[in-house]
C-alpha cells in the first residue's frame, strides 16, 4: 500500500478511538510507518497512579520495536478531548526523545492542522540539541 500523510493521519485517528484516558479525558492516537510499509498503531494508556501513563507515540514505537522493526519512515499523531474531533497534538518531550533514538533529524512527524489536514514537521525541528549515544562517547 502506498502511504500518504492523509492515510497515516487517518490511521492515527482510528488508533485514537482505543485511547484509555479516564483521568485526563484527552485521547491521542499515533501511526508509525516502517520502512517495509507496515504500520504500528499506538494510543495513550493512562493509570490511576498517573506516572505509569504511556503516550500514544511511545506505544506505537515500542510496539514496532517489539515486532522487530527499527527503520521508520514517518509518524502521524492526532489528539484532542475525548468525544471531540482530534486535532493538532505535538509529541511531548519524552516521546520526541524516544523517536530520536531510532529516527534521523529529517524524520517526518505528521500532525493535524485545526481543519484536520496533515502538516509535516521534522524531528530535528521539534527536538533541536537532542541527546544521543554519540554524546556519551565525546
Ligand atoms: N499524550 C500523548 O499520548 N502524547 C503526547 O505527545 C502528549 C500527551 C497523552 C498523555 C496523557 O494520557 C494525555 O495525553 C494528557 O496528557
Amino acid at each position: 500500500m502506498e502511504y500518504s500523510d492523509q492515510v497515516l493521519l487517518e490511521q492515527a485517528k482510528q488508533a485514537r478511538e482505543h485511547a484509555y484516558a479516564p483521568y485526563s479525558g484527552f485521547a491521542v492516537g499515533a501511526a508509525l510507518l516502517c520502512e517495509d510499509g507496515s504500520v504500528y498503531l499506538g494510543c495513550n494508556v493512562e493509570n490511576a497512579s498517573f506516572s505509569p501513563t504511556c503516550c500514544a507515540e511511545r506505544a506505537a514505537v515500542f510496539s514496532a520495536i517489539s515486532n522487530g522493526k527499527r527503520d521508520f519512515r514517518a509518524i502521524a499523531v492526532i489528539g484532542g478531548k475525548k468525544g471531540e474531533e482530534g486535532s493538532f497534538c505535538p509529541p511531548c518531550g519524552v516521546c520526541r526523545q524516544v523517536l530520536s533514538e531510532f529516527c534521523a533529524l529529517d524524520f517526518p512527524v505528521i500532525l493535524s492542522d485545526p481543519t484536520g489536514a496533515p502538516v509535516r514537521h521534522t524531528l530535528g525541528e521539534l527536538l533541536p540539541g537532542r541527546f544521543t549515544l554519540s554524546n556519551e562517547k565525546s
